[in-house]
């Protein structure tokens, strides 16, 4: 049995204030949604003003490390090498690149080219050719706090088609964020996604999704991006998560490389794109601590 927490004791969520000057209010709102059928946060998935502005300056880290990639990436240049980018700076700004022996992992950071949809893992041998997509995710441990954000990279002369996947996917992501804000449910941010991107006449990968972020790598909830409106739990201050599609030119259908039981292909072998971005649910709507 859980004792019922009083108006004087210090919050379940670690702020040190009073329960009744902390998240009382707030806890008396969400139990009357759920007493309205909604599903309700657990209240691990609700950060305090400090894990925010810890995830937030890991996420600093994460967006300069992207940044550097930026600068630096070209033709020609293998995937290890945008591996070591990755592993320097981030190392240099004292984080821990999250993805490296993350389950066996074994890069600092994913390198997906083209028909990769996702955990595309650097090898010298793959050199990036003019014409090319491909996404950098970049994962950063600061100060034990968690962030993740992707970007595409155009290499070189980018056919119009491939370049409309790369921009299309970033307004689908808009389109996700602009459904952020409390009280509003997780499932309108993936139907809101969904939806931009079939009027692009793409479609979504449904297997993959995004997640909570920021005490863990990967944390509840699960963020579909094919959800339907109106379902899913509900969106509270201090939530964090990641907003990832990973949007295809041709069919949704994927299958995951045999040799190194990482790497996500598309089946058609049309051209994947995804943008990340790491999200908090703010008192009035959001606030991007990665991107
Ligand atoms: N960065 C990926 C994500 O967005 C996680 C990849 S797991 C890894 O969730 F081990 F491949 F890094
Ligand atoms: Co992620």
């Amino acid at each position: 049995m859980k004792k019922r927490i009083r108006r004087n004791d210090p919050c379940w969520c670690g702020s040190g204030k009073k329960y009744a000057d902390c998240h009382l209010e707030m806890d008396e709102k969400i139990k009357n949604y759920k007493l309205r059928g909604y599903r309700i946060p657990s209240r691990k998935m609700i950060k305090n003003k400090a894990q925010i502005d810890g995830i937030r300056t890991s996420g600093k880290v994460n967006i300069a490390v992207l940044d550097y990639v930026a600068e630096n990436i070209r033709a020609g240049m293998s995937t290890e090498e945008i591996n070591q980018l990755v592993e320097q700076k981030t190392r240099e700004l004292g984080g821990i690149p999250a993805p490296l022996n993350y389950e066996g992992f074994p890069k600092s950071v994913c390198t997906s080219i083209n028909d990769v949809v996702c955990h595309g893992i650097p090898s010298e041998e793959e050199i990036l050719q003019d014409g090319d997509i491909i996404n950098v995710d970049v994962s950063t441990i600061y100060g034990g706090y968690f962030s993740d954000s992707s970007r595409m990279f155009c290499v070189g002369n980018v056919s119009e088609e491939k370049k409309q996947l790369v921009k299309g996917t970033l307004e689908a992501v808009q389109a996700g964020l602009a459904q952020v804000r409390p009280f509003n449910r997780l499932g309108n941010v993936g139907a809101a996604v969904h939806e931009f991107a079939l009027s692009r006449g793409y479609q979504v990968v449904q297997e993959i999704g995004g997640h909570g972020v920021g005490l863990e790598f990967h944390e509840d909830p699960f963020v579909s991006y094919v959800s339907r409106r109106d379902t899913g739990v509900l969106l509270v201050p201090g939530m964090v998560f990641t907003i990832e599609p990973m949007i295809n030119m041709g069919t949704d259908e994927i299958f995951v490389d045999e040799d190194n039981d990482w790497t996500v292909y598309t089946e058609d072998g049309a051209p994947s794109a995804q943008w990340e971005v790491t999200v908090a649910v703010t008192d009035d709507g959001y606030e991007i601590l990665a991107y």
